[in-house]
């Protein structure tokens, strides 16, 4: 629940501005279970949405200016919440991308804010859109203005495509937006239509492999351009409509891309149907088999996170059914399926890494 970061929140707003917030809001992070990379390209994800939350704590300031302050970091940015986007780095620019695109037809105006959270920034747990969807929420608050949940998702993705900069898919903001923790969704990026789905009594482990990037870095934008390259070249509105005998001719720097996405999407789905049958043992193959492609045809894995996903397939006569990194890579959280009721006893396995926790 977010109750505990909300009251953490409001308790570090009375810390930092010695007043009462008006306004408090919540969104959960994403372990995203299979379909990488494949948002952007309008295919299909299935994520799940964890007990790990961003709360962002808001008044009305009394200056001309926003003091929007992080309290995990203790770190605390002025910017005027009113005038033309201008990116400061860091934390910052997602609020700030978030009041520009929710002014609209509301005012702006300028607040005081206080931002925390349970969910480690950078790790490929989607932070940032809970800190957007959090903010903006808050922010909607203080308007009294409500928000269609998939309008709310869209309004947040286009602020983090203007400020930070990052062009992002639709999955991470969908899942801070609809889903509860503990829910499996299967999204179709294209229609943007949920289906949510049972994970049965399967235990997931998330495993951090300590080593951060951010979005904004500038490998994610690449590897979209690059999808974005080969489904030019394929002559098809996006990869989701790509097929594997179009492969052959393309160039070898994009043909890995596009494997990847085309196969991802199979993949996917065939986990989605594997949830729905109860077939643990398919979706630990599924979820092997997918980190392999992300770590050979995309680039987008490291030592480290295959160190993890190497050291779970040792792991299966103990219970492990699959593993593979989850979020855009590059660094961040490795996941691991486990039979029931062995989650505990293999999260031990995994203690020389920075951190390891059970999300289901
Ligand atoms: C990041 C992006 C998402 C998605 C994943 C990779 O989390 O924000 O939109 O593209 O990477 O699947």
């Amino acid at each position: 629940m977010s109750g505990t970061e909300l009251e953490r929140a409001a308790k570090a707003f009375r810390a930092r501005f010695g007043r009462e917030p008006s306004h408090a809001a919540a969104a959960p992070g994403r372990l995203n279970l299979i379909g990488e990379h494949t948002d952007y390209n309008e295919g299909f994800v299935l994520p799940l949405a964890i007990d790990r939350w961003v709360a962002a704590a808001v008044a009305p300031a009394p200056g001309a200016c926003s003091r929007l302050h992080a309290a995990d970091l203790d770190e605390t940015v002025e910017a005027d919440l009113t005038g033309p986007v201008q990116p400061v780095g860091g934390f910052a620019d997602y609020l700030i991308g978030v009041a520009a695109e929710l002014a609209g037809p509301h005012p702006r105006r300028n607040l005081d804010v206080v931002v925390l959270g349970s969910l480690p920034p950078g790790a490929g747990l989607a932070s940032s859109a809970a800190l957007e969807v959090a903010f903006a929420r808050a922010v909607l608050a203080t308007l009294g203005v409500q928000m269609e949940p998939r309008e709310l998702a869209r309004v947040c993705q286009r602020a983090e495509h203007a400020c930070p900069g990052t062009p992002c898919g639709p999955m991470d903001q969908l899942v801070a937006t609809h889903a509860v923790p503990g829910q499996v969704t299967l999204i179709d990026c294209r229609s943007l239509e949920l289906l949510p789905l049972p994970l049965g009594d399967t235990e997931i482990l998330v495993v951090d492999s300590g080593v951060r990037r951010t979005l904004a870095d500038g490998g994610f934008a690449a590897v979209r351009e690059r999808c974005a390259e080969a489904a030019a070249a394929l002559h098809v509105p996006s990869l989701r409509d790509a097929d594997r005998s179009l492969l052959g001719g393309l160039a070898p720097s994009l043909r890995g891309a596009a494997q990847h996405v085309i196969e991802e999407n199979e993949r996917t789905l065939l986990a989605a149907a594997a949830l729905r049958a109860s077939d643990a043992e398919a979706l630990g193959e599924l979820l092997l088999d997918g980190h392999a492609s992300l770590r050979d045809n995309l680039g987008v894995s490291c030592a480290e996170l295959d160190a993890i996903v190497d050291r779970a397939a040792s792991l299966r006569s103990e219970g492990v059914l699959g593993a593979r990194l989850t979020g855009a890579g590059f660094g961040g959280c490795a996941l691991v399926a486990c039979r029931p009721g062995t989650g505990d006893a293999l999260a031990g396995r995994f203690s020389d890494f920075p951190t390891t926790f059970r999300a289901a």
